[in-house]
């Protein structure tokens, strides 16, 4: 992926958007901060700093070449359905975790399988939907601090996968391939696990370490 590429982050008013954009365009890339309210996008990408920008999450789809969608499950298809004109032949990268409140402890997927998928079938074909972030807690990535947490990143095209496990690095996370955009499912399910240990066991914002020595896999 070409550094110049545009990076688009639809919702990127809120905790995780803000805080991969204000990671990613630190690390120097150009980001835009997308919103309900063009009034709102400009006013969090202000405050964020490293030459943000803000519109509105059509107009930041439209000008994204990479398009990162962090909205809450409830919001999800209404917002894909949103950006869908703007994204034909992008990759659009789905964080959505199915978190179903009351009960976020528990894993509660999607009839689809996954918020993956469900992205997948709302965009339709000529879109790759690329997922990924789903245990990554904002409130750390926010900082800048070492956050120390693994980012499995899901999709069905090898090349798209790379260009956002690339992105997971710049953002000063370890991205790891983890396979089709089905398996996203696992990752999706993890969150809820990680919020339970973190409520049993005290701990400020849980994320995932796969062990071993991993040796980069072939582009
Ligand atoms: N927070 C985390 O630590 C974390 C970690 C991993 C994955 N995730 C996943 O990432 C996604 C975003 O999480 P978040 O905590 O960043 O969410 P959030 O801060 O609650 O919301 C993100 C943005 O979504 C937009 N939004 C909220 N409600 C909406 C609605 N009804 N319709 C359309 N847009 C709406 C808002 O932007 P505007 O009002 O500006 O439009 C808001 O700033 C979720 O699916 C979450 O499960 C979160």
């Amino acid at each position: 992926m070409s550094d110049d590429a545009v990076i688009a982050v639809v919702g990127g008013t809120g905790n995780l958007g803000a805080a991969i954009a204000r990671r990613l365009a630190k690390g120097g890339r150009k980001v835009i901060i997308g919103s309900r309210s063009a009034e709102s996008a400009e006013k969090a990408a202000a405050e964020l700093g490293f030459g943000l920008t803000g519109r509105s999450n059509a107009d930041a789809a439209r000008a994204g070449d990479i398009v990162i969608v962090t909205v809450p499950f409830a919001a999800q298809e209404a917002t894909l359905a949103d950006i869908k004109p703007h994204v034909s032949g992008k990759i659009v990268v789905d964080t959505t975790v199915p978190l179903v409140p009351p009960k976020v402890m528990r894993v509660q997927l999607p009839a689809e399988g996954s918020a993956a998928v469900k992205a997948q079938n709302v965009l339709g074909e000529g879109v790759t939907v690329v997922s990924g972030f789903h245990n990554v807690a904002a409130h750390k990535l926010i900082t800048d601090q070492d956050v120390g947490c693994d980012v499995l990143v899901f999709g069905d095209e090898k090349a798209a996968r790379s260009k956002v496990v690339e992105l997971a690095n710049q953002a000063g996370l370890r991205g790891i391939h983890g396979g089709a955009l089905v398996n996203s499912a696992a990752a999706e399910a993890m969150t809820s696990l990680l919020i339970f240990i973190n409520k049993t066991y005290q701990v400020d914002g849980a994320g995932i370490r796969i062990t071993g020595e991993l040796i980069e896999p072939d582009a």
